[in-house]
């Protein structure tokens, strides 16, 4: 369960509302197959709705940092990591079985969410607050693109970038195995 802490706040209204509904939805998909025999129609109903809400937030967000015009250097990055999420998203749930996914699915929203919120979204809301105290995007960029140390966020943080990394680890190891199965079955048949 991902639960919110004062620490996820950016002070943006709008976005720490939207983070929030996204943790909820998230937990609401961790609980849909932990609870007995959901079926597949609960997971995909909480799956669905969650990756639309964040495709919806992703473009809201996007669309407040062009409000702004931030600096592209943030910008073209943040959109970036908007994009890659959806993509592995995609790739997980077609690649998987629904049950198999969802499980994934919420270890890698779970850290992804915690990573992206900690720094990437920090930063742009510093960013945002320079701009409207009458910062150029260029000087908010310059001021505001390293998230301030603290600790905690950054014990926080490498917690959730390790578990993104184990598990990209895991998903190449099942592709070596795959590769390595699938060379043996063409030796053998190259044999015969
Ligand atoms: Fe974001």
């Amino acid at each position: 369960m991902l639960a919110w802490s004062y620490r996820f706040a950016t002070k943006i209204e709008l976005v720490d509302t939207q983070h929030k509904r996204l943790f909820d939805l998230l937990n609401v998909l961790a609980d849909s197959f932990q609870k007995e025999g959901p079926g597949e129609a609960l997971i995909n109903d909480a799956l669905h709705q969650l990756v639309n809400y964040a495709n919806k937030h992703f473009t809201e967000e996007e669309e407040l940092m062009k409000e702004h015009q931030l600096d592209s250097r943030h910008f073209d990055i943040h959109h970036l990591e908007h994009k890659a999420f959806m993509y592995d998203i995609e790739r997980l749930q077609n690649y998987l079985s629904i049950e198999e996914a969802a499980e994934k699915l919420v270890s890698f929203i779970t850290s992804w969410l915690t990573y992206h919120i900690l720094s990437v979204d920090q930063v742009m809301a510093a960013q945002i607050f320079a701009i409207e105290a009458g910062m150029s995007p260029e000087q908010a960029y310059d001021t505001h693109h390293i998230v301030p140390f603290d600790a905690v966020v950054t014990r926080m943080m490498l917690n959730s970038v390790l578990d993104l990394w184990h598990n990209s680890m895991a998903r190449c190891n099942k592709l070596e195995d795959k590769v390595t199965e699938l060379q043996e079955k063409l030796k053998l048949s190259v044999g015969k």
